[in-house]
């Protein structure tokens, strides 16, 4: 059956591969850039590709919490349904520490961002079938510091990235808890995989991107995972697994999703 699928950083790596595996499968696939431009090469390379044309896109920085706002008023008015979205975009090394709001890259892009568009695309995938918020985590998972998700400690780039990640994974079990009628999995994709990301970040890899485009397609569209919510796969393992045992703490949990609430 065709899905509507949206996957976030979808110009590169995991996300792009993801997406071409899906058009080629015959889905609806939108995808997601910051650029513009890199955007209409990646839809034009992936409908020659998969001779599928309903490949489509939508732009936004999602260092810009404004820009993630416009993204989810523009899906809502493009689309009627959706039954899979996919947050994949983000970032490990960043140009820049901090966005213009003094929020860490890390936390904007990778937790922010997840957090405001799939907040605001809710009432679109409850009209989906067999509805699925797949979250892109990461075997780095660290404790959050509320003063770093407010941008007033400076921490590593790997702190930072390990704590928007455990960050996420929080709050994809809060959400499958919010929105029973929503299959919620956060996932590591695989660590090290073949990508812009890891060659920036570490200058070596352990495994091909296909790795991870190969769980992501499962996740998003195989009756296999079908109902199953607010877990945690791991990719290394090859199955579902812990995440941090803070995911698992309530008072951690509720203090995370009452911060975002405020810092957003
Ligand atoms: N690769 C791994 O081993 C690994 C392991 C664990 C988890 N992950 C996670 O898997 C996801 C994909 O990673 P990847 O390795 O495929 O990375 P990648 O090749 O660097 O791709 C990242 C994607 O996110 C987009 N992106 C980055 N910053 C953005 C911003 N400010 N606004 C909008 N889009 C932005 C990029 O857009 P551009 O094309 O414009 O740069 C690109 O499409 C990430 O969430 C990552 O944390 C990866």
């Amino acid at each position: 059956m065709e899905k509507i699928i949206l996957v976030t950083g979808s110009t590169d790596g995991v996300g792009k591969l993801t997406a071409a595996k899906l058009a080629g499968n015959g889905h609806a696939v939108y995808l997601h850039g910051r650029s513009p431009e890199k955007l209409d090469a990646t839809i034009s390379e992936i409908r020659t590709m998969t001779k599928n044309e309903k490949v489509d896109g939508f732009v936004a920085d999602f260092s810009d919490p404004d820009g993630v706002r416009q993204m989810v008023d523009q899906v809502n008015r493009d689309l009627s349904k959706m039954d899979i979205l996919i947050n994949n975009a983000g970032v490990f090394k960043s140009p820049e520490e901090y966005n213009k709001n003094g929020l860490d890259m890390r936390f904007a892009v990778n937790y922010f961002a997840p957090y405001l568009l799939t907040q605001g695309l809710i009432s679109l995938l409850n009209k989906g079938s067999d509805p699925r918020v797949i979250n892109l985590s990461s075997a780095a998972q660290s404790p959050v510091s509320l003063n770093a998700l407010s941008g007033q400690e400076s921490v590593s780039d790997w702190e930072s990235y390990a704590q928007s990640k455990l960050a996420l994974t929080m709050w994809s079990f809060h959400l499958a808890q919010a929105c029973p009628e929503i299959a919620v999995i956060a996932v590591n994709p695989g660590s090290l995989l073949n990508t812009r990301m890891v060659a920036e970040a570490f200058g070596h890899h352990r495994s091909s991107a296909d790795k991870g485009a190969d769980i992501l397609y499962d996740l998003a569209v195989s009756d296999k995972y079908k109902g199953i919510t607010g877990k945690y796969f791991d990719n290394d393992q090859g199955c579902f697994a812990q995440a941090h045992p803070e995911a698992y703490r309530k008072t951690e949990v509720d203090r995370l999703i009452h911060a975002t609430g405020n810092l957003i």
